[in-house]
């Protein structure tokens, strides 16, 4: 039996697989991601640099000698490699449990193929045990956590919490998400949310988890 942090390191090199020379790699955030810096920097001759989803990785990704590039300045990626908090069988995600998500989210959208790693209990049938993050302009915490209560779920603010981009997180709890791409609209629809941790209008493509490809249902 291999352990969590075993089966993330396993995930991150099998992912370095799909690094091509040349490429200018996505590049998430979180425990996960950390492992897939550490194999990337091996191969930093061979690529352009990457694309960073956080000061977490951008200073980790600096501190290995990899290249940090601007989305801007290189446009559509071909690969984004990042972890998340839960991963259901349609490849469906919850994503920010690092508070990363919108850069994330950012990231993946510009990106033709979004390699998802993961450790074995990422893995769930129904998405919403793990509390969903949402990022939100600070004005509108309240108002964003009044229409949460009527999309019935239960708001904590992260107090204490500022991301990357000077905004707060609320993370929704005791939510059964059932119906994950109407959610995921939903929320983008409040005014104040910048944007929230559901990745099910842009799933995954690739699943790896524990070091093996995933099938999707
Ligand atoms: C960061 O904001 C998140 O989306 C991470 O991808 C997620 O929390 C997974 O993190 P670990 O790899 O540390 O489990």
């Amino acid at each position: 039996m291999s352990t969590v942090d075993e089966q993330k390191r396993a995930s991150a090199l099998k992912a370095l697989e799909f690094v091509e020379d040349g490429m200018v790699v996505g590049v998430g955030t979180g425990s996960t991601v950390r492992h897939f810096i550490e194999g990337l920097a091996a191969l930093q001759d061979r690529i352009e640099g990457a694309v960073s989803s956080s000061e977490q990785s951008t200073a980790l990704l600096k501190q290995h000698g990899i290249r940090v590039l601007d989305l801007n300045a290189v446009g559509p990626l071909a690969l984004y490699v990042d972890g998340a908090d839960e991963c259901d069988p349609f490849n469906r995600l919850i994503k920010g449990g690092g508070g990363a998500l919108t850069r994330e989210k950012i990231i993946a959208e510009a990106s033709e193929r979004f390699i998802c790693i993961i450790d074995k209990a990422k893995n769930v049938e129904l998405l919403g045990r793990f509390p969903l993050p949402v990022e939100v302009i600070p004005m509108a915490r309240s108002l964003v956590g009044r229409k949460i209560v009527a999309l019935g779920g239960q708001p904590v603010w992260r107090e204490g919490v500022l991301t990357d981009n000077g905004n707060w997180i609320i993370d929704i709890h005791h939510l059964r998400i059932v119906d994950p791409l109407t959610l995921e609209r939903e929320l983008n629809q409040i005014p104040g949310v910048v944007a929230c941790g559901l990745f099910a209008r842009r799933t995954a493509d690739t699943v790896i988890s524990a070091g093996e490809l995933r099938k999707k249902r």
